[in-house]
């Protein structure tokens, strides 16, 4: 992938991965379209360069990402790449939550729905575009689950196959995904051991993605795959309790 001058959408740029990802890529000389929910968050991105451009957007709700479609097609019809980074993670109990309902709907719609919904319609204009791309953030729980966070790991999960499938239709646009480890972001906050940076996963996804490597496993999503291999049994075990504290 060329690395400067692209347009690109990102989700949930307002905050963790997704704000470090829109700020190195403005430092690289790329637009990106900042997508979040807080006009505020979003409003002060831009402050000090106007290389960033807010759109605020509930990517859970259709009329917004209708919005979202007609702003693309009418101003920037140039944008030749999609980070699907946007993200929601609820821990509870299935058989305890009494909010059960709304959270399977807010974590599906957020992790899962939302980003097929916004590659299907930016594809029109991906399709057209050089250099054009679509990188899906996954996380390890989407390989190997852990306990409290039954719908977040499904979501994931299903993000990941449905990516490789993805990949192996389009021609045109690469298929990227981004598989994180455990990040020092608003998300974790309070718990976890061992956080990366968001800053530290960004220089490594960008040195992959530069080398066109569609599958970017980071930090320690590189040993946990390994284990997965040798041991399904002793990677579920690790994996189980994780970050619960
Ligand atoms: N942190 C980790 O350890 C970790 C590990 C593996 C994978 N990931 C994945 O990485 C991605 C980013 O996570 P993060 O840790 O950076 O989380 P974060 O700091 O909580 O940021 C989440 C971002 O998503 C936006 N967002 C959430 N719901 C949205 C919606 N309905 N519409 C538009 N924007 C929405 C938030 O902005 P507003 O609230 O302003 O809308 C915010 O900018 C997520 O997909 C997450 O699952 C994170």
């Amino acid at each position: 992938m060329r690395l400067q001058g692209n347009k690109i959408v990102i989700t949930g740029a307002t905050s963790g991965i997704g704000e470090a990802l829109a700020k190195k890529f403005v430092e690289l000389d790329n637009q990106v379209i900042a997508i979040g929910r807080n006009s505020e968050k979003l409003k002060s991105l831009n402050v000090h360069d106007n290389r960033i451009i807010p759109f605020c957007c509930d990517i859970a709700k259709f009329e917004d990402l209708d919005r979202l479609a007609i702003f693309i097609e009418n101003e920037h019809s140039d944008t030749n790449i999609l980070i699907n980074n946007a993200g929601i993670q609820f821990n509870y109990h299935f058989a305890e939550e009494h909010h059960l309902l709304s959270k399977i709907e807010q974590e599906i719609n957020t992790n899962f729905i939302a980003p097929l919904k916004l590659i299907s319609i930016l594809l029109p204009t991906l399709k057209v575009n050089d250099n054009a791309a679509i990188v899906n953030v996954t996380s390890g729980l989407g390989l190997v689950p852990k306990k409290q966070a039954p719908v977040y790991c499904g979501t994931k999960a299903g993000l990941h196959i449905f990516t490789k499938s993805l990949r192996y239709q389009l021609q045109h646009i690469k298929v990227f995904e981004l598989i994180s480890p455990l990040v020092d972001t608003p998300m974790t906050a309070g718990r976890g051991k061992g956080k990366i940076s968001p800053e530290k996963l960004v220089k490594e996804f960008i040195s992959a993605f530069k080398k066109d490597k569609f599958e970017v496993n980071i930090g320690k999503v590189k040993l946990l795959k390994l284990i997965n291999r040798i041991s399904p049994t002793l990677a579920e075990s690790i994996m189980k309790n994780i970050a619960e504290k």
